[in-house]
């Protein structure tokens, strides 16, 4: 294996090689090796894919406690990532972010998140009962967005807060925008603390010298990829990386233990083997065409009349040191329509977003895009430009920002696990100010979430929800996203 290095795929080999292999299975899958699977699901994946969907069998090693043909393959991830050690994780990011705050945080300890961390970061600190230091991302009024964290920022709540135990940033966010990386790790370190980043959106990053730093590059010390979302894994197929002493490496282990699935998908770990290997070995050419493609599309979208998009050229600001140049967010506003209609009328024609939102259509572009891919995206969004005076409905939405109110770095009055496990009950919304959230209140946009349970509810939150939807935007995150109620604890 060493002979050929990062050329080797010691997973998908063994799996490959176990599935020619003639025996009598009498082991985990029932569909044994698809022979008693539903013709419909043979139909569906073929009868090759539904071989590879093998258990933890002698030779193919253990996720909890690897020491064969997965070791082997997270070591090759290790060196291609630029990690010191590599954990394959079968349960997305989700899993990997969990068990980072774990590795890292006890019941009682402090951890800072900017307030538009993924829910997994709500799970984690449910799971862990650390309380959270939020952090209010930096807000682009001009155009609603929620970028990264202003480095200033984490000086300041870690001298506040010296007892504090670890740092979680979300780098790049949904949007492609990055932090400075780099100063926030230096700034942890210099409190000796680790720094956590979830780099769900960002497993590319470590392949081409024209995109953002990786975080592990910038020093971070436990990073989440969800593998799957740019690169060619498959769905749920992520990977955890660490560096340096910080983080006990078993306490990560053990997270992930009792957060996985004890029958991990070797079809998910082989794509995570397969895609290592892809990009190690040609991630340099795959990312040039990425990026050319993604380059492309952005200049001919800039000259759609109506349209503008997230731009390199915005960089540079504290919370927004980076762009990452493959997604493509297309701001619909000035057409006077929302994004959730653009999103209809593409759909028709026959491309497809990653995400909607009231005033933008956000675009990955990654290894597996065609230029074909690209002109179809570009003749829709002309369409769309052209169609938008028929579309236009202004009863319906504003179109216009409710800027996003800085909450100031907040302390909840009770963790989200004290909140979580806190006897419930449901109340009108004008009956909810003072009390405190037993949910999570997001509006859509910005995606900045107001509440966090815990979080004491206050009169001009509640206004500013109203105000978001009132102007077309989304709540989401609680129980009732109309806003007539909410989940409150209940008062002792
Ligand atoms: C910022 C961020 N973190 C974590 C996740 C969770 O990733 P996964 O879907 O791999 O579990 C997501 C998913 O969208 C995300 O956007």
């Amino acid at each position: 294996m060493t002979e050929f290095g990062q050329y080797c795929t010691p997973l998908l080999d063994a799996i490959t090689g176990y599935t020619q292999t003639d025996h009598a299975p009498f082991y985990t899958p029932g569909h044994k090796h698809g022979r008693g699977a539903a013709a419909r699901l043979v139909e569906l994946h073929g009868i090759a894919g539904l071989q590879a969907d093998l258990p933890e069998l002698p030779g193919l090693d253990h996720l909890g406690a690897p020491t064969g043909v997965i070791q082997a393959a997270q070591q090759l991830a290790a060196e291609a990532f630029g990690a010191d050690r590599s954990w394959f994780l079968v349960n997305g990011s989700t899993g990997g972010v969990a068990a980072a705050m774990m590795a890292t945080c006890q019941p009682g300890d402090k951890i800072v998140l900017p307030r538009n961390v993924h829910q997994s970061a709500i799970a984690g600190l449910i799971l862990t009962g650390a309380v959270p230091l939020w952090l209010d991302p930096v807000y682009d009024a001009a155009s609603d967005l929620a970028h990264g964290l202003d480095p200033t920022a984490i000086t300041a709540v870690l001298a506040a807060h010296p007892d504090t135990k670890a740092v979680m940033i979300v780098h790049p966010t949904y949007y492609g925008v990055c932090s400075d990386v780099a100063a926030i790790a230096q700034i942890c370190h210099a409190h000796n603390i680790p720094l956590l980043v979830d780099e769900a959106h960002g497993a590319h990053f470590a392949f081409h010298a024209d995109l953002p730093q990786s975080a592990l590059a910038a020093g971070a010390d436990l990073v989440v990829q969800s593998i799957h979302k740019t690169l060619g894994a498959m769905t749920q197929a992520a990977m955890l990386h660490q560096q340096g002493q910080r983080v006990s490496a078993d306490r990560v282990s053990q997270g992930l233990q009792l957060l996985q699935s004890s029958s991990p998908s070797y079809v998910l770990m082989a794509s995570l083997d397969a895609a290592r290997q892809q990009m190690a070995t040609q991630g340099t050419a795959l990312m040039t065409q990425t990026l050319q493609l993604a380059d492309q599309a952005r200049s001919r979208i800039c000259q759609i009349p109506g349209l503008a998009v997230l731009s390199p050229e915005q960089a540079g600001s504290p919370g927004f040191a980076a762009l990452d140049r493959t997604r493509l967010t297309v701001t619909v506003a000035q057409l006077g329509i929302t994004g959730f209609i653009a999103d209809e009328v593409l759909q028709d024609l026959g491309v497809i977003a990653e995400l909607p939102d009231l005033r933008h259509l956000t675009f990955i572009v990654s290894l597996g895009n065609t230029a074909t891919d690209i002109d179809r995206l570009v003749q829709a969004l002309k369409t769309l430009s052209q169609k938008s005076p028929v579309l236009t409905q202004p009863s319906q939405a504003s179109l216009v920002p409710v800027p996003y109110p800085s909450s100031g770095c907040s302390t909840p009055l009770l963790s989200p696990r004290q909140a979580f496990y806190a006897a419930q009950e449901t109340v009108p919304i004008d009956q909810a100010s003072d009390r405190i959230s037993a949910e999570l209140v997001c509006p859509y946009p910005p995606g900045i979430p107001i509440l966090y349970p815990g979080e004491r509810i206050m009169a001009p939150q509640l206004a500013h929800l109203q105000a978001v939807l009132k102007a077309g935007g989304m709540i989401s995150g609680c129980a009732d996203s109309t806003l007539k109620t909410l989940q409150v604890v209940l008062n002792q």
